[in-house]
């Protein structure tokens, strides 16, 4: 036998179960979405990579560390997307939805790729569910966009979440943070893991999320976190945000130390953590980004979203909901005269919107009856030289075990009575 072939590292097949619960999932969002007036918009996967350098930042570690970046045939750098913001923003602008929906609330489904370790939660090929409302400054919209997250996670029966939000203020507020936190860390770089030492050169604000315990210690005593920063405006957006999510009774805990991986957040910022997840324990995250549509050359637009993470999911999932074989009923057959019936029984079946399969490898009659009980079949028809020679079909209910004998000519009604009326 010829050698085999492995999917890569970091990817994994969806197998037909689980992709079964992923679609019922992706309903349940569609759903959820369609109840916010959120319309659904699909990207490539592949775009120029100056679009992730300009909005995720140079200095992230998306960017510097985990893009699948190749040169095409015409030596352009192209990229596989770590993430479908900075994509949403592109089309909105290019497809000028700006001036068609001015206010526009899109969602995504669908793979992103980031070249990371891979771990439990953590894939190189993963996807996404995603909102941008793109074009209001509006603290409320901050808090639905919040909201809509919470009723997503509620639909998909993940319990025990926790919400954590800060703010890092507008532009003129994390340049002035930045600028603190230099000053305050300044004398103590030595006492900083080596990652964080280049954190305080390429992307000082990252010190504040680094998961070593001594970086942590010398954070927690010269920072009290993000709000020291907060200009007025940003103070009474953020305090406007926290009041809508009270009186929308969404439980979440404030984190001043919350800051994101990604440069294009100002203002809001949030993160949806499981404590089944272990390591990489959130399940979503997302903020506000004013000012990314004007850096990707659009009018200034205020802007707000968040992805969650498919695979983190499902991993988070309360209970796995039954997942119903979907099989309607499975011709059995026995000889090749059975056989031509039920292969043209099931055809018709199919045209009549019941779910109906036959067998194609020759199997034995007690061999077919366990594919049936493997697909889930609610009912069996058998067919064999009895029944060809009586004109007649017998049907087994795979529940109750109960078999009758239903006259080939009235064998479309009785279906029709059974999976349809
Ligand atoms: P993010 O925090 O980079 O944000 O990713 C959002 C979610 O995607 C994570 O919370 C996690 O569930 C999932 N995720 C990220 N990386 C991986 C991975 N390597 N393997 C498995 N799951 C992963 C964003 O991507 C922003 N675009 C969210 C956003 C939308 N902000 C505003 N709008």
């Amino acid at each position: 036998m010829k050698e085999r072939l492995k999917s890569l590292r970091g990817t994994r097949d969806l197998l037909p179960k689980e992709a079964k619960l992923w679609t019922i999932l992706e309903d349940k969002a569609r759903a959820v979405f369609n109840h916010f007036a959120y319309s659904e918009i699909r990207t490539p996967v592949i775009e120029e990579s100056s679009l992730f350098v300009r909005s995720l930042g140079q200095g992230t570690d998306i960017v510097e560390k985990q893009m699948f970046t190749f040169l095409d045939r015409g030596e352009r750098s192209i990229t596989l997307r770590p993430e479908a913001t900075a994509s949403v923003v592109r089309a909105y602008l290019e497809d000028n939805l700006e001036n068609e929906m001015g206010f526009a609330k899109l969602f995504y489904m669908g793979p992103m790729f980031r070249a990371e370790r891979p771990q439990a939660g953590r894939m190189r090929q993963f996807h996404q569910i995603g909102v941008e409302a793109i074009g209001s400054y509006s603290p409320y919209l901050d808090a639905e966009v919040i909201a809509l997250l919470a009723s997503l996670l509620d639909s998909f029966n993940i319990r025990n979440y926790e919400i954590k939000i800060n703010s890092l203020g507008c532009a003129k507020d994390k340049e002035a943070l930045a600028n603190g936190l230099r000053r305050a860390l300044g004398g103590r770089i030595k006492d900083l893991c080596d990652d964080c030492k280049v954190r305080y050169e390429k992307n000082i604000l990252r010190v504040l999320d680094c998961k070593n315990d001594a970086c942590n210690n010398v954070i927690k005593n010269i920072f009290k976190g993000t709000g020291e920063y907060l200009c007025t405006d940003c103070l009474t957006h953020f305090a406007t945000v926290k009041k809508s999510l009270d009186g929308l009774k969404i439980n979440y805990k404030e984190e001043p130390y919350l800051v994101r991986g990604l440069d294009y957040y100002t203002k809001t910022t949030f993160e949806v953590v499981h404590k089944k997840l272990g390591a990489q324990d959130a399940i979503g995250a997302g903020g506000r980004y004013d000012n990314l549509v004007s850096d990707l050359g659009g009018q200034p637009k205020g802007a707000c979203g968040f992805a969650i993470g498919m695979e983190r999911s499902v991993m988070a999932l309360q209970d796995i909901p039954e997942l119903d074989g979907g099989l309607n009923i499975y011709i059995a057959t026995m000889g090749e005269e059975a056989y031509k019936l039920g292969f043209s029984l099931a055809m018709a079946l199919r045209e009549q919107g019941i779910s109906a399969e036959v067998d194609f490898e020759g199997k034995s009659l007690k061999a077919q009856m366990r594919t049936a009980d493997r697909l889930g079949a609610r009912y069996t028809a058998i067919i064999g030289d009895d029944e060809i020679k009586n004109h007649t079909i017998t049907l087994r209910n795979m529940s109750t075990k109960e078999q009758s004998a239903v006259p080939e000519r009235s064998f479309a009604s009785e279906m029709e009575r059974i999976f349809i009326k």
